[in-house]
Protein backbone atom coordinates (compact mmCIF):
# COMPACT_ATOMS: atom_id res chain seq x y z
CA UNK A 1 0.00 0.00 0.00
CA UNK A 2 1.82 3.08 -0.96
CA UNK A 3 1.00 6.77 -1.20
CA UNK A 4 -0.74 7.41 -4.92
CA UNK A 5 1.39 10.70 -6.31
CA UNK A 6 -0.03 13.80 -7.72
CA UNK A 7 -0.80 12.66 -11.36
CA UNK A 8 -2.96 9.78 -10.31
CA UNK A 9 -4.66 12.12 -7.93
CA UNK A 10 -5.25 14.71 -10.92
CA UNK A 11 -6.83 11.66 -13.01
CA UNK A 12 -8.65 10.49 -10.16
CA UNK A 13 -10.13 14.07 -10.01
CA UNK A 14 -11.22 14.18 -13.58
CA UNK A 15 -12.67 10.65 -13.61
CA UNK A 16 -14.61 12.17 -10.48
CA UNK A 17 -16.54 14.72 -12.74
CA UNK A 18 -16.72 12.39 -15.40
CA UNK A 19 -18.76 9.85 -13.20
CA UNK A 20 -20.67 12.92 -11.81
CA UNK A 21 -21.77 14.13 -15.30
CA UNK A 22 -22.31 10.09 -16.15
CA UNK A 23 -24.74 9.26 -13.57
CA UNK A 24 -22.13 6.59 -12.77
CA UNK A 25 -18.92 6.37 -10.69
CA UNK A 26 -15.53 5.43 -12.80
CA UNK A 27 -13.72 5.45 -9.31
CA UNK A 28 -14.12 4.65 -5.65
CA UNK A 29 -14.85 6.76 -3.06
CA UNK A 30 -13.03 9.66 -2.20
CA UNK A 31 -13.44 9.59 1.53
CA UNK A 32 -14.45 6.83 3.69
CA UNK A 33 -16.00 7.20 7.08
CA UNK A 34 -15.88 4.25 9.36
CA UNK A 35 -17.59 4.34 12.89
CA UNK A 36 -15.38 2.74 15.24
CA UNK A 37 -17.43 2.45 18.68
CA UNK A 38 -21.34 2.45 19.32
CA UNK A 39 -20.47 3.32 23.15
CA UNK A 40 -19.71 6.58 24.04
CA UNK A 41 -18.87 8.76 27.73
CA UNK A 42 -21.01 11.70 27.36
CA UNK A 43 -23.85 12.18 26.42
CA UNK A 44 -24.80 15.46 24.36
CA UNK A 45 -28.37 16.75 24.37
CA UNK A 46 -28.22 16.60 20.77
CA UNK A 47 -26.65 12.95 20.53
CA UNK A 48 -28.72 10.58 17.99
CA UNK A 49 -27.53 7.57 20.22
CA UNK A 50 -26.81 8.87 23.45
CA UNK A 51 -28.60 11.80 24.47
CA UNK A 52 -30.94 11.75 27.46
CA UNK A 53 -33.82 13.23 26.19
CA UNK A 54 -34.33 10.34 23.71
CA UNK A 55 -37.91 8.89 23.25
CA UNK A 56 -37.55 5.31 25.29
CA UNK A 57 -38.36 3.36 21.72
CA UNK A 58 -35.01 5.23 20.45
CA UNK A 59 -32.60 4.35 23.47
CA UNK A 60 -30.03 1.80 22.05
CA UNK A 61 -29.60 -1.39 23.39
CA UNK A 62 -26.66 -2.35 25.63
CA UNK A 63 -25.63 -4.85 23.50
CA UNK A 64 -25.63 -2.28 20.53
CA UNK A 65 -23.28 0.00 22.63
CA UNK A 66 -20.80 -2.60 23.30
CA UNK A 67 -20.14 -2.95 19.35
CA UNK A 68 -16.74 -2.19 17.90
CA UNK A 69 -15.18 -1.96 14.61
CA UNK A 70 -12.41 -4.86 14.57
CA UNK A 71 -9.05 -4.16 13.17
CA UNK A 72 -9.12 -6.94 10.83
CA UNK A 73 -12.14 -5.60 9.29
CA UNK A 74 -11.11 -2.10 8.86
CA UNK A 75 -7.89 -3.43 7.25
CA UNK A 76 -9.86 -5.86 4.75
CA UNK A 77 -12.42 -3.04 3.81
CA UNK A 78 -9.13 -0.75 3.10
CA UNK A 79 -6.80 -2.91 1.50
CA UNK A 80 -10.29 -3.33 -1.59
CA UNK A 81 -10.50 0.45 -1.24
CA UNK A 82 -7.14 1.07 -2.04
CA UNK A 83 -7.50 -1.78 -5.09
CA UNK A 84 -10.72 0.44 -6.81
CA UNK A 85 -8.41 3.63 -6.64
CA UNK A 86 -10.00 7.27 -5.61
CA UNK A 87 -9.45 6.68 -1.56
CA UNK A 88 -7.73 9.93 -1.15
CA UNK A 89 -9.13 9.72 3.11
CA UNK A 90 -10.43 8.09 5.86
CA UNK A 91 -12.56 9.70 8.33
CA UNK A 92 -13.09 7.52 12.63
CA UNK A 93 -15.45 8.42 13.96
CA UNK A 94 -18.39 6.63 15.14
CA UNK A 95 -22.05 6.77 16.15
CA UNK A 96 -20.38 6.61 19.27
CA UNK A 97 -16.91 7.67 20.47
CA UNK A 98 -14.36 6.55 18.36
CA UNK A 99 -11.32 7.00 20.85
CA UNK A 100 -13.24 4.17 23.15
CA UNK A 101 -12.03 1.58 20.54
CA UNK A 102 -8.02 0.66 21.37
CA UNK A 103 -7.48 0.11 17.37
CA UNK A 104 -7.60 3.41 17.12
CA UNK A 105 -4.03 4.27 16.84
CA UNK A 106 -3.13 1.22 14.63
CA UNK A 107 -6.06 2.28 12.36
CA UNK A 108 -4.10 5.55 12.25
CA UNK A 109 -0.89 4.51 11.60
CA UNK A 110 -2.21 1.73 8.67
CA UNK A 111 -3.94 4.50 7.39
CA UNK A 112 -0.67 6.81 7.37
CA UNK A 113 1.18 4.12 5.63
CA UNK A 114 -1.12 4.38 2.50
CA UNK A 115 -0.40 8.06 1.88
CA UNK A 116 -4.45 9.06 3.65
CA UNK A 117 -5.54 11.60 5.46
CA UNK A 118 -6.79 10.72 8.70
CA UNK A 119 -9.61 13.06 10.43
CA UNK A 120 -11.06 11.81 13.61
CA UNK A 121 -14.14 13.37 14.79
CA UNK A 122 -14.04 12.84 18.46
CA UNK A 123 -15.07 14.30 21.68
CA UNK A 124 -10.83 14.46 22.07
CA UNK A 125 -11.57 13.60 26.05
CA UNK A 126 -9.66 10.32 25.93
CA UNK A 127 -6.93 11.67 23.25
CA UNK A 128 -3.22 10.24 23.41
CA UNK A 129 -1.73 12.64 21.85
CA UNK A 130 1.59 11.24 21.66
CA UNK A 131 -0.16 8.21 19.92
CA UNK A 132 -2.25 9.76 18.05
CA UNK A 133 1.00 11.88 16.16
CA UNK A 134 3.08 9.01 16.43
CA UNK A 135 3.08 7.98 12.67
CA UNK A 136 3.72 11.33 11.52
CA UNK A 137 0.93 11.47 8.03
CA UNK A 138 -1.83 14.09 7.69
CA UNK A 139 -3.97 13.93 10.96
CA UNK A 140 -7.30 16.55 11.25
CA UNK A 141 -9.04 16.51 14.59
CA UNK A 142 -12.56 17.41 14.19
CA UNK A 143 -12.79 18.32 18.20
CA UNK A 144 -16.83 18.75 19.15
CA UNK A 145 -16.51 21.40 21.26
CA UNK A 146 -20.25 22.96 21.59
CA UNK A 147 -20.21 25.03 24.73
CA UNK A 148 -17.09 27.27 25.88
CA UNK A 149 -17.87 27.73 29.42
CA UNK A 150 -18.28 25.29 31.83
CA UNK A 151 -21.99 25.98 32.93
CA UNK A 152 -22.79 25.51 29.32
CA UNK A 153 -20.38 22.77 27.90
CA UNK A 154 -21.56 20.30 30.94
CA UNK A 155 -25.20 21.09 30.29
CA UNK A 156 -24.77 20.35 26.76
CA UNK A 157 -22.64 17.14 27.45
CA UNK A 158 -24.89 16.15 30.35
CA UNK A 159 -21.25 14.56 31.51
CA UNK A 160 -20.89 11.99 33.96
CA UNK A 161 -18.09 13.42 35.70
CA UNK A 162 -17.34 17.19 37.32
CA UNK A 163 -13.96 16.99 35.78
CA UNK A 164 -14.79 16.62 31.85
CA UNK A 165 -14.82 20.76 31.63
CA UNK A 166 -11.13 20.26 32.77
CA UNK A 167 -10.03 17.75 30.98
CA UNK A 168 -11.07 19.41 27.27
CA UNK A 169 -9.25 22.12 28.56
CA UNK A 170 -6.74 19.94 29.49
CA UNK A 171 -6.46 18.49 26.13
CA UNK A 172 -6.85 21.50 24.00
CA UNK A 173 -3.23 23.05 25.81
CA UNK A 174 -1.78 19.97 24.94
CA UNK A 175 -2.56 20.57 21.41
CA UNK A 176 -1.89 24.30 21.74
CA UNK A 177 1.73 23.38 23.23
CA UNK A 178 2.18 21.00 20.33
CA UNK A 179 1.52 23.73 17.73
CA UNK A 180 -1.39 21.80 16.75
CA UNK A 181 -4.52 23.31 15.31
CA UNK A 182 -7.76 20.88 15.13
CA UNK A 183 -11.28 22.46 14.16
CA UNK A 184 -13.58 22.87 16.05
CA UNK A 185 -16.68 21.51 15.60
CA UNK A 186 -20.17 23.63 17.36
CA UNK A 187 -23.44 21.77 17.37
CA UNK A 188 -25.34 24.61 17.41
CA UNK A 189 -28.51 24.24 20.09
CA UNK A 190 -30.76 26.19 23.13
CA UNK A 191 -28.31 25.47 25.59
CA UNK A 192 -25.26 27.11 23.76
CA UNK A 193 -26.42 29.41 20.68
CA UNK A 194 -26.10 32.60 22.68
CA UNK A 195 -22.11 31.75 22.66
CA UNK A 196 -21.90 31.98 19.02
CA UNK A 197 -19.56 34.98 19.05
CA UNK A 198 -17.50 33.54 22.35
CA UNK A 199 -17.23 30.22 20.37
CA UNK A 200 -14.97 32.35 18.11
CA UNK A 201 -12.68 34.23 20.70
CA UNK A 202 -12.42 30.20 21.78
CA UNK A 203 -10.99 29.26 19.00
CA UNK A 204 -8.58 32.17 19.15
CA UNK A 205 -7.61 31.03 22.32
CA UNK A 206 -7.20 27.43 21.74
CA UNK A 207 -6.10 28.10 18.28
CA UNK A 208 -8.35 26.44 16.02
CA UNK A 209 -7.45 25.52 11.95
CA UNK A 210 -11.21 26.63 11.49
CA UNK A 211 -14.92 26.20 13.08
CA UNK A 212 -17.52 24.06 11.79
CA UNK A 213 -20.88 25.28 12.82
CA UNK A 214 -23.75 22.75 12.86
CA UNK A 215 -27.27 23.34 13.62
CA UNK A 216 -28.29 20.57 15.30
CA UNK A 217 -30.29 17.87 13.48
CA UNK A 218 -33.01 16.54 16.17
CA UNK A 219 -35.39 14.00 16.10
CA UNK A 220 -36.95 11.66 18.60
CA UNK A 221 -36.93 13.79 21.89
CA UNK A 222 -33.87 15.92 21.24
CA UNK A 223 -36.29 18.88 19.88
CA UNK A 224 -36.05 19.16 24.14
CA UNK A 225 -33.54 21.37 22.72
CA UNK A 226 -34.33 23.06 19.34
CA UNK A 227 -33.46 26.58 19.02
CA UNK A 228 -36.67 28.74 19.76
CA UNK A 229 -38.13 31.07 16.58
CA UNK A 230 -36.76 33.88 18.17
CA UNK A 231 -33.10 32.44 18.95
CA UNK A 232 -32.85 31.73 15.42
CA UNK A 233 -33.60 35.59 14.64
CA UNK A 234 -31.15 36.59 17.16
CA UNK A 235 -28.93 34.02 15.42
CA UNK A 236 -29.65 35.37 11.98
CA UNK A 237 -29.55 39.47 12.60
CA UNK A 238 -27.14 39.75 15.45
CA UNK A 239 -24.64 36.60 16.48
CA UNK A 240 -23.53 35.36 13.12
CA UNK A 241 -22.96 38.78 11.71
CA UNK A 242 -20.67 39.81 14.81
CA UNK A 243 -19.27 36.41 14.46
CA UNK A 244 -18.38 36.76 11.18
CA UNK A 245 -16.97 39.72 11.83
CA UNK A 246 -14.68 38.09 15.13
CA UNK A 247 -13.41 35.60 12.89
CA UNK A 248 -12.68 37.66 9.85
CA UNK A 249 -10.64 40.28 12.11
CA UNK A 250 -8.92 36.48 13.77
CA UNK A 251 -7.90 35.05 10.50
CA UNK A 252 -10.06 31.97 11.70
CA UNK A 253 -12.17 30.32 8.85
CA UNK A 254 -15.66 29.08 9.44
CA UNK A 255 -18.56 27.64 7.67
CA UNK A 256 -20.53 30.82 9.19
CA UNK A 257 -22.29 31.89 5.61
CA UNK A 258 -23.67 28.03 4.89
CA UNK A 259 -24.58 27.87 8.40
CA UNK A 260 -26.62 30.92 8.25
CA UNK A 261 -28.29 29.17 5.06
CA UNK A 262 -29.48 26.44 7.43
CA UNK A 263 -31.18 28.91 10.08
CA UNK A 264 -34.91 29.20 9.07
CA UNK A 265 -36.78 30.76 11.80
CA UNK A 266 -40.05 29.12 10.05
CA UNK A 267 -39.02 25.53 10.71
CA UNK A 268 -37.29 22.61 11.88
CA UNK A 269 -35.50 21.77 8.90
CA UNK A 270 -31.63 22.13 8.45
CA UNK A 271 -31.03 21.64 5.02
CA UNK A 272 -32.52 23.34 1.42
CA UNK A 273 -31.80 19.83 -0.04
CA UNK A 274 -33.41 20.02 -2.95
CA UNK A 275 -31.89 23.10 -4.48
CA UNK A 276 -28.56 21.83 -4.05
CA UNK A 277 -28.62 19.03 -4.80
CA UNK A 278 -26.98 15.24 -3.30
CA UNK A 279 -23.66 14.24 -4.75
CA UNK A 280 -22.58 12.31 -1.91
CA UNK A 281 -22.85 8.79 -3.78
CA UNK A 282 -19.98 9.39 -6.00
CA UNK A 283 -17.79 10.44 -3.61
CA UNK A 284 -17.89 9.03 0.13
CA UNK A 285 -19.26 5.77 1.42
CA UNK A 286 -19.73 5.12 5.93
CA UNK A 287 -18.85 2.01 7.19
CA UNK A 288 -20.52 1.01 10.51
CA UNK A 289 -19.60 -1.68 13.29
CA UNK A 290 -21.84 -3.80 12.60
CA UNK A 291 -20.63 -3.89 8.63
CA UNK A 292 -23.56 -2.28 7.02
CA UNK A 293 -21.99 0.10 4.18
CA UNK A 294 -24.11 3.34 3.88
CA UNK A 295 -24.55 6.20 1.60
CA UNK A 296 -23.57 9.10 3.26
CA UNK A 297 -24.05 9.65 7.28
CA UNK A 298 -27.86 9.00 6.66
CA UNK A 299 -28.32 5.55 8.83
CA UNK A 300 -31.54 5.43 6.80
CA UNK A 301 -29.98 4.97 3.49
CA UNK A 302 -28.14 1.85 3.44
CA UNK A 303 -26.31 0.95 0.32
CA UNK A 304 -25.16 -2.90 1.37
CA UNK A 305 -23.20 -4.69 3.71
CA UNK A 306 -19.52 -6.20 4.37
CA UNK A 307 -19.14 -10.01 5.05
CA UNK A 308 -18.42 -10.17 8.61
CA UNK A 309 -14.59 -12.37 7.86
CA UNK A 310 -12.12 -12.87 5.38
CA UNK A 311 -11.44 -10.81 2.03
CA UNK A 312 -14.15 -7.67 1.36
CA UNK A 313 -15.21 -7.22 -2.04
CA UNK A 314 -15.61 -2.85 -1.64
CA UNK A 315 -16.08 -2.30 -5.59
CA UNK A 316 -18.73 -4.97 -6.33
CA UNK A 317 -21.01 -2.98 -3.64
CA UNK A 318 -19.85 0.86 -4.74
CA UNK A 319 -20.85 -0.53 -8.62
CA UNK A 320 -23.67 -2.54 -7.64
CA UNK A 321 -27.50 -2.23 -8.08
CA UNK A 322 -28.19 -1.64 -4.79
CA UNK A 323 -26.27 2.28 -4.91
CA UNK A 324 -27.02 2.98 -8.61
CA UNK A 325 -30.17 3.02 -7.31
CA UNK A 326 -29.59 4.89 -4.53
CA UNK A 327 -27.64 7.70 -6.86
CA UNK A 328 -30.57 7.50 -9.45
CA UNK A 329 -32.87 8.34 -6.92
CA UNK A 330 -31.15 11.78 -5.65
CA UNK A 331 -30.50 12.67 -9.66
CA UNK A 332 -34.29 12.52 -10.34
CA UNK A 333 -34.14 15.15 -7.11
CA UNK A 334 -36.10 12.52 -4.77
CA UNK A 335 -34.52 11.92 -1.64
CA UNK A 336 -35.31 9.91 1.43
CA UNK A 337 -36.48 10.64 4.84
CA UNK A 338 -33.94 12.39 7.10
CA UNK A 339 -32.46 14.33 4.03
CA UNK A 340 -34.45 17.76 5.21
CA UNK A 341 -31.70 17.69 8.07
CA UNK A 342 -28.46 16.24 5.70
CA UNK A 343 -25.47 15.99 7.79
CA UNK A 344 -23.59 16.40 4.60
CA UNK A 345 -25.44 19.72 3.55
CA UNK A 346 -22.19 21.67 3.04
CA UNK A 347 -20.14 19.44 1.21
CA UNK A 348 -23.23 19.06 -1.01
CA UNK A 349 -23.09 23.03 -1.10
CA UNK A 350 -19.42 22.98 -2.05
CA UNK A 351 -19.97 21.01 -5.26
CA UNK A 352 -23.39 21.98 -6.51
CA UNK A 353 -21.17 25.18 -6.45
CA UNK A 354 -18.29 24.25 -8.02
CA UNK A 355 -20.91 21.95 -10.47
CA UNK A 356 -23.00 25.00 -11.54
CA UNK A 357 -20.21 26.60 -12.21
CA UNK A 358 -17.94 24.34 -14.42
CA UNK A 359 -21.41 23.18 -16.45
CA UNK A 360 -23.79 26.08 -16.33
CA UNK A 361 -27.09 26.68 -15.16
CA UNK A 362 -28.96 24.43 -17.24
CA UNK A 363 -26.79 21.06 -16.99
CA UNK A 364 -26.14 21.71 -13.15
CA UNK A 365 -30.11 21.43 -13.03
CA UNK A 366 -30.62 18.31 -14.60
CA UNK A 367 -28.15 16.76 -12.28
CA UNK A 368 -30.06 17.63 -9.49
CA UNK A 369 -33.24 16.36 -10.77
CA UNK A 370 -34.62 19.97 -11.09
CA UNK A 371 -33.85 20.38 -14.92
CA UNK A 372 -36.98 20.31 -18.37
CA UNK A 373 -38.85 17.69 -17.32
CA UNK A 374 -37.89 16.72 -14.08
CA UNK A 375 -40.41 15.69 -11.23
C1 LIG B 1 -22.21 11.53 16.76
S1 LIG B 1 -20.68 12.35 16.89
C2 LIG B 1 -19.54 10.99 16.97
C3 LIG B 1 -18.11 11.39 17.16
C4 LIG B 1 -17.72 11.93 18.50
N1 LIG B 1 -18.32 11.27 19.58
C5 LIG B 1 -17.98 13.43 18.58
O1 LIG B 1 -18.93 13.84 19.22
O2 LIG B 1 -17.21 14.18 17.97
C6 LIG B 1 -20.38 12.97 15.26
C7 LIG B 1 -20.56 14.48 15.13
O3 LIG B 1 -21.92 14.80 15.25
C8 LIG B 1 -22.04 16.00 15.97
N2 LIG B 1 -23.40 16.06 16.47
C9 LIG B 1 -23.91 15.60 17.63
N3 LIG B 1 -25.24 15.81 17.69
C10 LIG B 1 -25.59 16.41 16.53
C11 LIG B 1 -26.82 16.87 15.96
N4 LIG B 1 -27.96 16.69 16.60
N5 LIG B 1 -26.80 17.47 14.76
C12 LIG B 1 -25.62 17.63 14.08
N6 LIG B 1 -24.44 17.19 14.54
C13 LIG B 1 -24.43 16.59 15.74
C14 LIG B 1 -20.93 15.89 16.98
O4 LIG B 1 -20.58 17.15 17.53
C15 LIG B 1 -19.83 15.32 16.15
O5 LIG B 1 -19.13 16.35 15.47
S1 LIG C 1 -19.56 12.90 22.18
FE1 LIG C 1 -20.37 12.37 20.15
S2 LIG C 1 -21.25 10.31 20.31
FE2 LIG C 1 -20.87 11.09 22.38
S3 LIG C 1 -22.80 11.89 23.04
FE3 LIG C 1 -21.64 13.58 22.15
S4 LIG C 1 -22.19 13.64 19.99
FE4 LIG C 1 -22.88 11.68 20.82
S1 LIG D 1 -28.80 12.81 3.90
FE1 LIG D 1 -29.74 12.66 1.87
S2 LIG D 1 -29.10 14.49 0.82
FE2 LIG D 1 -27.71 14.22 2.56
S3 LIG D 1 -25.98 13.08 1.75
FE3 LIG D 1 -27.44 11.59 2.55
S4 LIG D 1 -28.72 11.00 0.78
FE4 LIG D 1 -27.64 12.89 0.26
Amino acid sequence: MSAPDEATRRAWRRDRVKGLLAGQPRIGPQTVHFDLANACNTRCTTCWDHSPHLVAARVPSALWKRKQLALDRFEATLESLLALGGLEAIILSGMGEPLLNPAVYDMIAIAHRAGLEVTIITNLLLLDQARAFASGGRLELLTSICGVTEPVWHAFHAHPRPDGWATLLRQLQGLRERGFRPKHVQVINAQNAHQLVDMVHFAREYPAARINFKLASLANGTEAVALTPDQKEGLLYDLIPRAMGFAHAYGIPTDLDAFALQVDPTSHRTAPIEEIGCFMGYLYARVTVEGDVLFCCNPKVRAGGLPAEGPVDFGALWRGASWQGLRDIVRSGRYFPGCDQCGKFKQNVKWSQRLKEQLGEPAWRALIGRGEGAP
